[in-house]
């Protein structure tokens, strides 16, 4: 059933002329225009034309305690009542930086920026410093934002990005500068002998090898067995930097993110999203030797208008004690779980060749009987099938993303009352995708 959407459209009629697509992040684009909202509650938003929707999306997997958690609000009230906001250092900061620790005891030390593509700057720049070598590697398929050296090889065009042995590094968009593209060296997710291999032939110009521990940004793809403690080991071999991106595995998966759950501890690891609960933050971590050399004077830059700001880290302050103790998790994880095994059950009945793959509070559908395992693998995903799908979803008033490799996520407050309604409509979901197969 079409929803009523009229007062989103004349929005987008006003926003259009003075904002490109009418939205302040493209990934918010939509045809025939995007949904302007309003409020937002546990699990549920509400555009402006007053429909009410199951979020899926939650701020790109940042909310992982529900929207509006109230400690997170009244730590984030009680903040905006001292009239502090940036530019100075905040007398809790320390704190902060204490439960991050707590959280993440496989980190020596850490510094509050702002978003993960900053974040993962300022790790690059240290590798770099601290090793004196200029190329990085990162994993085909893997997001850390878009600076010219990460958003490479992304959504590849597979006709164009070689072979899983020789991968070419390409512009995820126009306007990059390409010698620092060029520069990428790219290696397959889950290969271990062809990413090991890589690292050694580079290695003499090497700084940093840096992916995400679980490939999230491509739906959910879980890293091999032994494939994070051999990257670990080519590292150390080769005195390679290696960063983990934890912006959507840190405090989700375990509180200590991917490195509590797979036992395997970088070098350096960038972090943001749940952190805060959707407030704007992020954090660069690592190595106590590694970290002290971002003092002033000892190597690269460490600053920012905006960094460790105090609203902020008051959410971090509230949403980091409820995350340590990993009932969060939990709890989360098994509702991630249920779906996964109740899109599957639907899927099967169907006779739909589709599956959730998730974990902690994130999950991705994939339309495709191949195993996942990679950035290419996941590519096999049908789009038409998911279209139909992550259409009907939407008249049925699930906010997703359209993108056919993305990734979702429930929160806390997606309780089984939610769950059950998100089941129902799979099963729609899933026969309009029959259909569209079929067709
Ligand atoms: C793993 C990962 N790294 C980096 C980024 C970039 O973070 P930001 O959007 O805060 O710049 C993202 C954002 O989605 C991400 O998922």
């Amino acid at each position: 059933m079409a929803r009523e959407l009229k007062n989103s459209a004349a929005l987008f009629e006003r926003a259009c002329h003075r904002i490109p697509a009418g939205v302040n992040s493209n990934t918010r684009a939509r045809k025939p225009h995007p949904i302007y909202f309003k409020r937002a509650a546990g699990p549920h938003v509400w555009d402006v034309d007053g429909n009410r929707y199951i979020d899926v999306t939650m701020g790109n997997g940042a909310i992982l305690l529900g929207h509006g958690d109230p400690g997170v609000q009244d730590a984030v009230a009680k903040a905006l009542e001292s009239g502090l906001t940036n530019g100075l250092e905040w007398e809790r900061a320390a704190e902060v930086a204490d439960l991050f620790l707590k959280c993440v005891p496989t980190m020596d030390l850490v510094r509050f920026t702002n978003t993960g593509t900053e974040a993962v700057l300022h790790a690059l720049h240290l590798a770099r410093h601290a090793t004196g070598r200029a190329r990085v590697a990162k994993v085909e398929g893997c997001y850390h934002g878009w600076s010219d050296e990460m958003f490479v090889s992304v959504w590849a065009d597979l006709a164009k990005a070689g072979s899983p042995g020789h991968m070419t590094p390409l512009p995820g968009m126009p306007g990059l500068a390409r010698e620092l593209v060029d520069a990428v060296l790219v290696m397959p997710f889950n290969d271990i002998e062809r990413s090991t291999a890589l690292i050694e032939r580079h290695a003499g110009d090497l700084a940093a090898v840096i992916l995400e521990p679980v490939m999230i940004n491509m739906g959910f793809i879980e890293p091999a067995r032994d494939y994070l403690q051999a990257l670990r080991d080519a590292c150390t071999k080769h005195g390679v930097v290696l960063i983990f991106d934890e912006l959507l595995t840190g405090f989700n998966l375990a509180p200590g993110g991917a490195q509590e759950v797979y036992g395997v501890t970088p070098d350096l690891a960038t972090y943001g999203k749940a952190l805060a609960n959707g407030y704007p933050i992020a954090a660069l971590a690592g190595s106590e030797d590694l970290m002290r050399m971002t003092e002033p004077g000892k190597g690269p830059a460490f600053v920012g208008t905006f960094n460790g700001h105090v609203i902020s880290l008051a959410a971090a302050s509230a949403a980091l004690p409820v995350l340590g103790t990993g009932s969060v998790q939990k709890t989360v994880g098994a509702r991630t779980k249920r779906l996964a095994e109740g899109f599957g059950r639907i899927a099967e009945g169907l006779g739909v060749p589709a599956k959730i793959l998730g974990g902690g509070s994130h999950f991705h559908w994939y339309f495709t009987d191949h195993e996942v395992r990679d950035y290419r693998s996941a590519a096999t995903t049908n789009a038409a099938a998911y279209g139909a799908f992550a259409s009907s979803l939407f008249d049925q008033g699930v906010v997703h993303l359209p993108n056919p490799l993305s990734h979702h996520a429930i929160s806390l407050a997606h309780d089984d009352g939610v769950l059950d309604a998100l089941e129902n409509a799979f099963r729609v979901g899933l026969e309009a995708a029959l259909v569209t197969a079929a067709e």
